[in-house]
């Protein structure tokens, strides 16, 4: 048989990685994806590399174990603290979102000119976003700035309106007019493109780093012939680590569409 119907395995600490997986379900409609949210253990973007990466391992274990083809890091986070000990521990391609949003990055900006990353203090921290830029591109100048106050906004619905637009005022708004791109390298930040643009103003580009991702899991597939078969029917699970209930609501406001219903699950073991 061509191709390789098994599911893409997703994580990300929680609910915020289904907008990196609502970009991979539109850049490859046929392929099956199955999601884990660590939500027992989110956030991570407060936690220290060490931590992220143990539990990191821990989300990937669970997903091979469910026979996935191909490991998509979902979370900026995750991506910037474990990705080198999860491409060295699993035996499938793993894809993280930094890299290709990265790589947007240094196609946006013009010669010389000046990016910002935005992401959760444990991102800025580890510089992952500012090392993959300037090595694409030395050229460029790198601004990194965390605004952890977003991930709690774009979770309780406040994506617009007066709050959401002070808020980026407060982290933002000395960069107005002084950036041509701007990464969004945070899985919630997306959700509040309006509001950090509306601070930026139009000179500046956002780049999302989970429209990048899903163009090079399509590649990734594609070269190494798994793509699934044609006419194979596509099927999404989602798992999570604490009561689902949550997470399926605030859920679709990141997937873009309602959830099925979410496993609880137990990853001590795996
Ligand atoms: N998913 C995380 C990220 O992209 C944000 C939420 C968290 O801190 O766990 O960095």
């Amino acid at each position: 048989m061509m191709g390789d119907a098994r599911p893409i395995g997703v994580f990300d600490s929680g609910v915020g990685g289904l907008t990196v997986l609502r970009a991979l379900n539109a850049r490859l409609p046929g392929e099956s994806t199955l999601y884990l949210g660590d939500t027992a253990r989110v956030p991570y973007g407060t936690k220290s590399p060490a931590v992220v990466t143990r539990y990191s391992l821990k989300n990937a274990a669970f997903l091979v174990d469910r026979d996935i083809k191909l490991l998509v890091v979902a979370c900026n986070t995750a991506t910037a603290a474990a990705l080198p000990a999860l491409e060295q521990g699993l035996a499938i391609p793993v894809i993280g979102v930094v890299a290709p949003g990265a790589r947007a990055a240094a196609a946006a900006a013009p010669p010389s000119g000046r990016v910002a990353v935005v992401g959760t203090p444990a991102t800025i921290k580890s510089g992952a976003y500012t090392h993959a830029l300037r090595a694409l591109r030395p050229d460029v100048e790198v601004v990194g700035r965390a605004c952890p106050l977003f991930v709690p906004l774009a979770e309780e619905g406040w994506t617009d309106g007066e709050v959401p637009r002070l808020v980026a005022e407060r982290y933002l708004g000395d960069l107005r007019g002084r950036v041509d791109a701007l990464v969004l390298g945070c899985t919630h930040y997306p959700l509040l493109k309006d509001a950090i643009s509306g601070v930026l103003g139009p000179g500046t580009r956002l780049v999302d780093s989970a429209e990048a991702t899903a163009a090079e899991v399509a590649e990734r597939l594609q070269s190494a012939g798994l793509l699934a078969p044609a006419g194979a029917v596509p099927h999404h699970g989602f798992n999570v680590t604490d009561v689902p209930d949550r997470f399926v609501e605030v859920g679709a406001r990141f997937l873009g569409r309602g959830l099925p219903g979410a496993e609880q699950v137990d990853i001590s073991f795996a």
